[in-house]
């Protein structure tokens, strides 16, 4: 069995495509057709559409959520086919999931052609093209909010893929369309391996349909849980299979100490009340994200002001991670930085304020991470390299309080709370007493975004959270490009924004002037050995402003995203667990009802407020979690509780 740590990114191969008539398109590699010659749209009604019962299952109100996996995406025409009956037949404001494994994913260009060939002018296949992400590895989300439709297509093989998306919570398929190419020329697709995989993604409900009816297909879904029928196929083909899951008989392979909680939004049918502790970057993404997944009621809450903790600086600098390493950190933070960046160009590209990054090697180490950084197959930047630096134009500063509130203005009614700093939180039967010196309410989910003060409610985050001093000035010195050296400086108001000094030990929030010489005599280092020329820096008192704020570190740098642990629990079920006994015989996580984290953010917020947000209202309202399994561990606040 594939272990999901050891999946690593590596270079997409796409399909290779011919026309077999004009508007038939042919695999190369698999010899074989993408769909039916004569009627495409009736073949997937006939094969997909109709075995998996989706008219019914679109159309009853219980369902507020359907979710379905496909193998092999292809032209996307069972999405699409999937999409419109959807749009006609929806009456609740329930989502449609589609995730889709693709191996070979079809270049645009081809996609487009295709489209065009079939006459496939309508607003469905203009948005997939639209939104149709770059091929690279792993997984992409395609949001279509105005139909309640997402798309997560992963472009791995099958089994991989199931790896990555491995259930968390078990079992979040509805419906299954098995649709890789014919088992005589795919073997690969159809394996023992794959079917298992399967299953675990299976509930007792899941539906299931294939073209084919090959013996061992058959009887490897039979062996998982499925009972399979046959039925005449489409077009002349003379049979196919279809079936429904009777009881799952293979365990979920996740480890239970990770096993995340059902959707508290699932299980209460009440609309929810939601509150949101912290309005920095975490918070107010957290708000948009959750505001848009639903009909609940927000209400966001800052001890200060919105943006007035480390997300109230002036200027900020969205780049993604320099490494050759494709550790769980640099695929966390590139695909952070890809989703903030991708956010800001299509919504609000007027927050931009300097486009580019140069990153400046004044050592052969930096100079020999840049390299690995530009030759290492993740790397798919737009980017331009001489002798000693690195220039990404990917990369951009904007305004991060700007940000802050342009997500709570664009947020679906979230009522906003300042000056309320939370002091206690109450267990009540049903929901949570959130408490502050002036104000109480109740509320049934109570989101943690307000960074190292967490750990003022949940005793075992000060184990592995700390607060981390960032100051920054802002000078009279003209600059013409952001530059990173370690330190960064960024050109702002006519002059330009340095900093930022990191330290652990200082907590003060008085302006340091050995930290500001600090970075300033790196700054001016950096202007000589580059432009070959440096004015004096200004003195402390000369500069236009300063500012200090924390960072919310954390103990192996990566978030703190997920719900809360009941950490009782975890201490008496997970005691042993470094005696190794089989996964079987541990009970899944427990956690603290309707609780959860969004912090630890560290120097990068950024590159990870998108992403975290994007997750956690996945998780929360039950729409099915879409980001790879391996980086959901990453982030889970369980790994610190498991490790104490
Ligand atoms: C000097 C400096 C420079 C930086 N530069 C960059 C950069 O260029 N690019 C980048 O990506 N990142 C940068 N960062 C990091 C980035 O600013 C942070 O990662 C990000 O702002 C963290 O957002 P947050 O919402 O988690 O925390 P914060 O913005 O600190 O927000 C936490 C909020 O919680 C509130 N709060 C706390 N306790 C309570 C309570 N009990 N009740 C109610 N509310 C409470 C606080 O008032 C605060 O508003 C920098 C950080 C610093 C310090
Ligand atoms: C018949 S086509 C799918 C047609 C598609 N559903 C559509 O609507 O156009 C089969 C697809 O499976 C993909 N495929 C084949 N083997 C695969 C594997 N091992 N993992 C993931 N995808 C695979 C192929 O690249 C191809 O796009």
């Amino acid at each position: 069995m594939l272990d999901p740590k050891h999946l690593k990114p590596y270079p997409i191969t796409p399909a290779d495509l011919y026309w077999e008539k004009k508007d038939i398109p042919k695999s190369v590699t698999f010899d074989d057709i993408f769909y039916s010659r004569q009627s495409p749209l009736e073949e997937v009604d006939y094969v997909f559409i109709q075995p998996n019962r989706l008219p019914d299952k679109f159309s009853k109100p219980a369902h507020q959520n359907v979710t379905i996996g496909e193998f092999g995406f292809g032209t996307g025409l069972n999405f699409l086919a999937t999409w419109a009956l959807w749009r006609k037949q929806r009456k609740h404001d329930g989502t449609l999931h589609f995730i889709s494994f693709e191996k070979h994913p079809i270049p645009l260009p081809d996609l487009k052609k295709i489209f065009e060939e079939r006459n496939l002018h309508d607003d469905l296949a203009q948005q997939l093209v639209d939104q149709y992400p770059i091929l690279e590895w792993g997984s992409h989300t395609l949001e279509f909010t105005k139909d309640n439709v997402r798309l997560t297509l992963i472009f791995a093989d099958v089994a991989e893929g199931l790896q990555l998306l491995k259930p968390q919570y078990p079992g979040v398929i509805d419906s299954w369309f098995l649709d890789g190419f014919a088992p005589a020329k795919n073997n690969s697709m159809w394996t023992d391996q794959v079917f298992e995989l399967l299953a675990q993604h299976s509930h007792a409900n899941t539906t299931l349909s294939t073209f084919t009816a090959a013996g061992f297909v058959r009887r490897g879904l039979q062996r998982v849980g499925f009972d399979m029928k046959k039925q005449a196929g489409f077009g002349g083909k003379r049979e196919m299979l279809y079936g429904a899951m009777h009881a799952p008989t293979i365990p979920s392979t996740a480890a239970p100490w990770l096993c995340l909680s059902r959707s508290p939004f699932i299980e209460k049918a009440r609309p929810k009340k939601v509150a949101i502790i912290g309005g920095g970057l975490a918070g107010c993404a957290t708000a948009y994200q959750i505001s848009h997944s639903g009909n609940h009621q927000i209400t966001l809450i800052d001890a200060k002001e919105v943006a007035s903790g480390a997300s109230g600086n002036p200027l900020g600098m969205l780049s993604p991670p320099i490494s050759g390493d494709p550790s769980n950190y640099q695929q966390l933070y590139t695909k952070g930085f890809k989703a903030s960046r991708n956010f800001i160009l299509s919504d609000i590209p007027e927050l931009i304020y300097k486009r580019g990054c140069t990153e400046i090697a004044l050592t052969s180490k930096t100079q020999e991470r840049l390299e690995r950084f530009i030759s290492a197959p993740f790397n798919s930047f737009d980017c331009a390299t001489d002798e000693t630096s690195l220039t990404i134009h990917d990369a951009f500063s904007i305004y991060p309080q700007s940000l802050c509130h342009w997500w709570l203005k664009n947020a679906n009614s979230v009522r906003v709370l300042e000056n309320h700093p939370i002091t206690d939180l109450k267990k009540l039967a049903d929901d949570w007493l959130v408490i502050t010196p002036s104000w109480q309410e109740a509320f049934d989910i109570i989101i943690f975004c307000n960074s190292y003060n967490a750990a003022d409610h949940f005793s075992w985050l000060k184990r592995c959270t700390a607060p981390v001093r960032g100051q920054l000035s802002v000078t009279n010195q003209p600059l013409t490009k952001n530059i990173n050296f370690g330190h960064y400086a960024l050109p702002y108001n006519g002059g330009s924004l340095v900093g930022a000094s990191f330290s652990r030990e200082n907590l003060s929030l008085e302006v340091s002037e050995q930290e500001y010489w600090d970075y300033m005599t790196a700054y001016q280092r950096v202007l000589s050995a580059t432009e070959g020329s440096a004015i004096e820096p200004s003195t402390l008192d000369e500069a236009l402003q300063h500012r200090v704020s924390f960072r919310c570190s954390t103990l192996d740098r990566m978030p703190i995203v997920g719900p809360v642990p009941d950490i009782d629990y975890f201490a008496t079920q997970y005691q042993a667990l470094h005696k190794g006994y089989p996964r079987s015989k541990y009970y899944n996580a427990q956690y603290q009802d309707g609780l959860y984290l969004n912090i630890g953010y560290g120097s990068r917020g950024l590159s990870l407020a998108v992403l975290c947000a994007s997750y956690l209202a996945e998780l929360i309202t039950g729409k099915g979690v879409s980001l790879e399994s391996h980086l959901v561990n990453a982030m889970h606040p369980a790994r610190f509780v498991l490790a104490q």
